[in-house]
């Protein structure tokens, strides 16, 4: 296994729509080693996710996976997740108003509007079916990954610039706040 480079904001290949994994492809040995790098690329780097695109890779491939994060100690545990060719459908027009963080965007978190409920509709790595729904704070997780494969970063979506911020300045003057509010978002969801 390897720990591999992460792009970050400014790489132009961060914009690169990635293509969609055929089931040949996702059975290579090849793609189960990247698969395996990009965990542990993600682990390393104390990652909530990561997204292929960020290590310059431009399959629909992502892996997700909380558990006592440092970065996001507020977030609620999420086992290992692959998701293949993920698609996420919102099912209501209830917004969070995350502060997110990015490993491609280091130092910097911002304001972005997700959803609280999706359904995704995914293979896992070995190409089972993965369908349910996800909600509150991990649904804000996947949207953000999803949206790399797209090419997509979260200071795109950041609709109020002025809720830019450092890390230092956030865990100074905005933490206590979005925890709060955090809370009370998993509390209602459970997730
Ligand atoms: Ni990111």
């Amino acid at each position: 296994m390897a720990v591999l480079p992460i792009a970050t904001v400014g790489h132009p290949e961060l914009r690169i729509v990635a293509k969609e994994v055929t089931r040949e492809e996702l059975a290579s040995a090849e793609v189960q080693q990247f698969i395996d790098d990009l965990v542990e690329t993600m682990r390393h780097a104390n990652g909530a996710g990561l997204a292929a695109t960020q290590v310059l890779r431009h399959q629909r491939i992502c892996a997700i996976e909380v558990d006592n994060n440092p970065r996001y100690p507020y977030k609620p545990r999420v086992p290992l997740t692959i998701l293949v060719n993920p698609v996420l459908t919102p099912l209501n027009d209830d917004f969070f108003a995350n502060m997110e963080g990015c490993l491609s965007v280091p130092g910097i978190r911002g304001e972005v509007k997700r959803h609280t409920r999706i359904h995704v509709k995914a293979w896992d790595r070995h190409g089972n079916d993965i369908e349910h729904e996800i909600r509150g704070l991990t649904a804000c997780t996947y949207q953000h990954e999803v949206d790399h494969l797209d090419g997509l970063l979260f200071l795109d979506k950041v609709v109020d610039p002025s809720t830019l911020t450092t890390w230092d300045s956030f865990n100074q003057f905005h933490h206590d706040a979005f925890v709060e509010r955090a809370k009370a978002l998993v509390a209602k969801h459970g997730s």
